[in-house]
């Protein structure tokens, strides 16, 4: 298992920081060499600063060769506040010099879910190049929650799945979407998130129960206060 590469940043905004800088680089390195870029977009606070950098100087970036897609969604309906396309759209994606095709959003809020998930599978790219995520306190990425099913899913690449965190309801990317991601970046701040950040990162293996285990071979950047409880020299310094 190939070890994460850890930047702790000084706080949030640093966070976003470099986390734009790394994004920006990767999306005009790839569209110089494939002239297409699949990124997946997580959801919750985290990412917000970060979208909203990427935003604020949208032509440093090949936007136009860029698909948007979602590791997760919450199943209501895209315009309530809980939903990540919404997020995603006020924070990014309507700040951009994109077309609506770009964006392939999970129609979380289908009355058949399983419909809903089937058909996202047929809209991703059986190797994105970038898939942004978050970290739970109770070890979640995306909406691969502790000992769920979905998190034991070898086979399918988009599920329904229910957690803890309301909304409840949500539908998700599965382990094999992961795994054959180019490239994972995990966003990750707050001292409520030091414990389990550590556990995630030199803890044994046991993704059933951490999920977020399953990108510890991306890279993470963190803030001081989710460092909090890693060994100093565990990580690069911003
Ligand atoms: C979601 C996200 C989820 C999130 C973590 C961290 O839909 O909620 O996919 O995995 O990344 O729960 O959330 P915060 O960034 O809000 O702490």
């Amino acid at each position: 298992m190939s070890k994460p590469r850890v930047i702790a940043c000084a706080d949030r905004q640093t966070v976003a920081r470099r986390a734009r800088e790394l994004v920006s680089a990767q999306i005009v390195a790839t569209v110089s060499r494939r002239h297409v870029f699949h990124l997946a977009l997580a959801g919750g606070s985290t990412p917000q600063p970060l979208y909203e950098r990427l935003a604020a100087d949208p032509w440093c970036v090949p936007w136009p060769a860029v698909r948007f897609y979602f590791g997760d969604e919450r199943c209501v309906s895209p315009d309530d506040p809980e939903s990540n396309y919404r997020m995603a759209r006020e924070t990014l994606l309507d700040r951009l010099p994109i077309a609506g095709e770009q964006i392939e959003r999970m129609r979380a809020e289908d009355r058949d879910r399983e419909r809903a998930a089937a058909d996202y599978v047929r809209k991703l790219p059986l190797k994105l190049d970038l898939v942004l995520l978050g970290l739970g306190t109770d070890g979640h990425t995306a909406s691969l929650f502790p000992d769920s099913p979905a998190v034991r899913d070898q086979q399918r690449r988009v599920v329904v799945t229910t957690g803890p965190k309301p909304p409840h309801e949500r539908l998700t990317i599965t382990p094999p979407v992961l795994r054959d991601a180019d490239e994972l970046l995990v966003l990750v701040t707050g001292a409520e998130k030091a414990n389990v950040l550590k556990q995630v990162l030199l803890g044994d293996w046991n993704p059933h129960v951490l999920p977020a285990q399953l990108a510890r071979r991306g890279t993470w950047i963190i803030d001081r206060e989710a460092a909090g409880e890693l060994p100093s020299g565990g990580f690069e310094e911003d």
